[in-house]
C-alpha cells in the first residue's frame, strides 16, 4: 500500500511518501524554527498559519521527491490527535479535501502511536527484525512523556506519564535559561559534548513509580544558574544568560542532560523488569538524544529499538507507516473524524 502520511500537530509541517508501512520514498519536513525562536517557544496561532502556507508546497514536494503521481497514492493518512487544535486543524481538512478529491481512503492517526511505529520504519531490509511482544515504548517529546506497555499491535496499557513537564518542555526550558535558542534539546545535547565536568542536579525518582516529574530538576536548574550569574546583576533576572561567558553553560547542559537521561533511562528498565518485556521502543523527539540513545544501549539487557534521529522528531512517515500497521489490524478510513488535541493512546 502507497500512503501519503501528513503530520501538522505542533511546529512541523511534514508529509511523507511510505510504501508498505516500511519503505520511504519520501520524507518532507518544513520547520518552523525561525517563526518560533523569537518568541523563546510555540506560538499556536503562529503554528497554525505557517501550517496553512506550508501545506500545498510541502505535498508537491514529497509527490515529487518520490517521483510519484497523486493518483498512485493508495491513500492518506493524517494525525487526528493530539498536538495544537488549530495545527491538527490545518492538517485534518487538508488531508479531508485531498482523500475526497482523489477517491482514496483516509486514515486518522494518533500522533503517539506515530511515533512508535516509526521503529518499524527503520529497518526497511528486515521487517521481521522486531522482538516479540510485550515491549515497553518509552514517548519523550515536548508534549508528551510516556512509558507504554505494547502487548501486541494496537494493545496498549500505559505504565506512567509526567507529572508536570514533558521531557522535551524541560529540555526547551533550560535552553532558554541558558540563552541558547528552541528548540532546546539539541542546543543541550550540542554544549554537554564539550563539558569537561557534569555540574550536580537533583532526580525525582518518585520511588516505586513509573511516573516522572522533570519541574524539580528545572527549578534547581534556574536557581543554580542565577546563583552562579550573580556576580552579574542582569543575569538574575534575564532568560538569556549567553552573554555571561564565565557561566559554565557546557557544563550546566551536561549536568541537565545527565539527570533527564538518567531518571527516563532508569525508569524505562524498572518497567522492563516489572513486565517481563522483550525489547524497548524509543520514541518522540527527545529519543533524538544521543546520551539517552547510548546509555539505554548501554544498560539495557533487552533488545533497544529507537528510529533514527530525524525520525524520532515529528514527521509524516511515521503516520503513514502507523496506518499501513493498524488497517491490518482493523483500522477503517473514514471522513467521519475531527482534529482531537486531547486524543489519548488507549
Ligand atoms: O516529537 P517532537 O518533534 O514534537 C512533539 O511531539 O512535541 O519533540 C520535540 C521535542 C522538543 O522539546 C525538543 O527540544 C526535543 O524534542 N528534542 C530533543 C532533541 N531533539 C529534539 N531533546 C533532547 N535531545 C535532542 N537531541
Ligand atoms: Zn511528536
Amino acid at each position: 500500500m502507497l500512503l501519503l502520511g501528513i503530520e501538522t500537530s505542533c511546529d512541523e509541517t511534514a508529509m511523507a511518501i511510505v510504501s508498505d508501512g516500511i519503505t520511504l520514498l519520501s520524507n518532507v519536513i518544513g520547520s518552523q524554527i525561525d517563526e518560533h525562536n523569537r518568541y523563546g517557544g510555540i506560538v499556536p496561532e503562529v503554528a497554525s498559519r505557517q501550517h496553512m502556507l506550508s501545506v500545498l508546497p510541502i505535498f508537491h514536494e514529497a509527490m515529487a521527491s518520490a517521483s510519484i503521481d497523486s493518483k498512485d497514492l493508495d491513500g492518506i493518512a493524517v494525525t487526528m490527535g493530539p498536538g495544537l487544535a488549530g495545527s491538527l486543524l490545518v492538517g485534518v481538512n487538508f488531508a479531508k479535501g485531498l482523500a475526497l478529491g482523489l477517491g482514496v481512503p483516509l486514515f486518522g492517526v494518533n500522533h503517539l502511536e506515530g511515533h512508535i511505529y516509526a521503529t518499524w520504519l527503520e529497518d526497511q531490509t528486515d521487517p521481521g527484525h522486531m522482538p516479540g511482544f510485550p515491549l515497553v515504548c518509552l514517548l519523550a517529546s515536548g508534549g508528551h512523556t510516556e512509558l507504554v506497555l505494547m502487548k501486541d499491535h494496537k494493545d496498549y496499557q500505559r505504565l506512567g506519564s509526567t507529572r508536570d513537564d514533558a521531557a522535551g518542555e524541560a529540555f526547551d526550558k533550560a535552553a532558554r535559561v541558558l540563552g541558547v535558542g528552541f528548540p532546546g534539546g539539541p542546543q543541550i545535547q550540542r554544549l554537554s559534548g564539550q563539558a569537561r565536568w557534569l555540574e550536580p542536579m537533583p532526580r525525582a525518582w518518585l520511588e516505586g513509580s513509573l511516573e516522572f516529574s522533570f519541574s524539580g530538576l528545572k527549578s534547581a536548574f534556574i536557581r543554580r544558574v542565577h546563583a552562579l550569574s550573580s556576580g552579574f546583576p542582569a543575569a538574575t533576572h534575564s532568560a538569556d544568560a549567553s552573554e555571561h561567558s564565565s557561566l559554565p553553560q557546557a557544563e550546566l547542559a551536561a549536568g541537565f542532560q545527565e539527570a533527564v537521561v538518567d531518571v527516563l533511562v532508569g525508569k524505562t528498565l524498572m518497567a522492563v523488569r516489572q513486565h517481563s518485556a522483550k525489547g524497548v521502543i524509543m520514541g518522540g523527539g527527545v529519543a533524538a538524544n544521543s546520551r539517552l540513545r547510548q546509555l539505554m544501549w548501554d544498560k539495557s539487557h533487552v533488545p533497544v529499538f529507537v528510529p533514527q534521529p530525524i525520525l524520532c522528531t515529528d514527521n509524516g512517515a511515521m503516520v503513514a507507516a502507523a496506518a499501513d500497521f493498524l488497517v491490518s489490524k482493523g483500522l477503517q478510513p473514514s471522513l467521519d473524524f475531527d482534529a482531537t488535541p486531547n486524543l489519548r493512546l488507549e
